[in-house]
């Protein structure tokens, strides 16, 4: 879709290229999600940004489904009734939105009694028209070995893992390409690291690794880890506009 501006966001999940027939690949009872460092954040006020989770109904019973937020006291625990063939818009609170290269305990559980679908969704205000979308796979879609596929263009690119099993031991073997206007490198926990170097952590459920490189691009990276994770990967400022007619 194009905008205006010809600005927008654009996140995708590692593994974002399921054939779209499989459709049991993003339906699913339970998701983990976790909100990416958008760097506007630091430059407009939390006023003009929202985060959302779009959770859609596709079948012909009405679903109960329960939002539930790790290391967040602030946001209680949201419980929805969802009709058939509807779908929900879950606003959250703005300080989900993890911020810095380090270790992060805050995220998102969504569990349904039948199956759903989950997106995860950044706004930065209607005016501005920019936003970012992650489809959110479910559990059974989920897996310990990953190859990033981020699409970053300019400023910061974001390769986030988050563990859905205590002691999770995650390596990430970076792969850095340059972004469009750029070369930096990436970094985590106050270290800059290169095209090669590996980065290891270990998680427990609902704590994410974010690593965060300026003005390059993460795509080829490996992520392997000894428990399941979910990886969302993306760009700050990726523009689709050229991809309209
Ligand atoms: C790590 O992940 C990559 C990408 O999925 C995979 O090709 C590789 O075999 C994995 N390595 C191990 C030791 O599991
Ligand atoms: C990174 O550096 C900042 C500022 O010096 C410090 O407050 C923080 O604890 C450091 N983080 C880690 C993980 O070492």
């Amino acid at each position: 879709m194009a905008t205006r501006e010809g600005v927008s966001l654009l996140f995708c999940v590692a593994l974002c290229f399921l054939p779209l027939e499989a459709r049991e690949a993003v339906e699913g009872r339970e998701f983990m999600v976790a909100f990416m460092q958008h760097n506007a954040h630091e430059s407009y006020s939390p006023l003009e940004q929202n985060l959302f989770l779009y959770i859609s109904n596709p079948g012909t019973n009405t679903v109960n489904v329960r939002v539930e937020f790790y290391d967040l006291d602030t946001q209680p625990t949201i419980d929805l009734d969802i009709a058939p063939e509807a779908t929900q818009t879950v606003t959250l609170i703005e300080t989900l939105m993890l911020q810095g290269a380090t270790k992060h305990g805050k995220s998102v559980h969504v569990i349904s009694d039948y199956v759903i679908q989950v997106q995860a969704i950044y706004e930065l205000s209607q005016q501005r028209k920019s936003y970012g979308g992650t489809g959110v796979l479910p559990m059974t879609s989920l897996t310990k070995d990953y190859v990033a596929a981020t699409h970053c263009e300019r400023r910061y690119c974001v390769l986030l893992v988050l563990a859905t099993e205590d002691g999770a031991e995650v390596k990430v073997k970076l792969r850095v390409g340059p972004g469009d206007d750029g070369g930096g490198l990436p970094h985590y926990n106050n270290q800059t690291y290169e095209d090669g170097d590996e980065i290891t952590d270990s998680l427990n459920r609902g704590e994410s690794m974010q690593v965060l490189c300026y003005r390059c691009d993460l795509t080829g990276s490996w992520i392997n880890s000894s428990k399941v994770v979910a990886v969302f990967s993306g760009g700050d400022f990726t523009r689709v506009s050229h991809l309209g007619p």
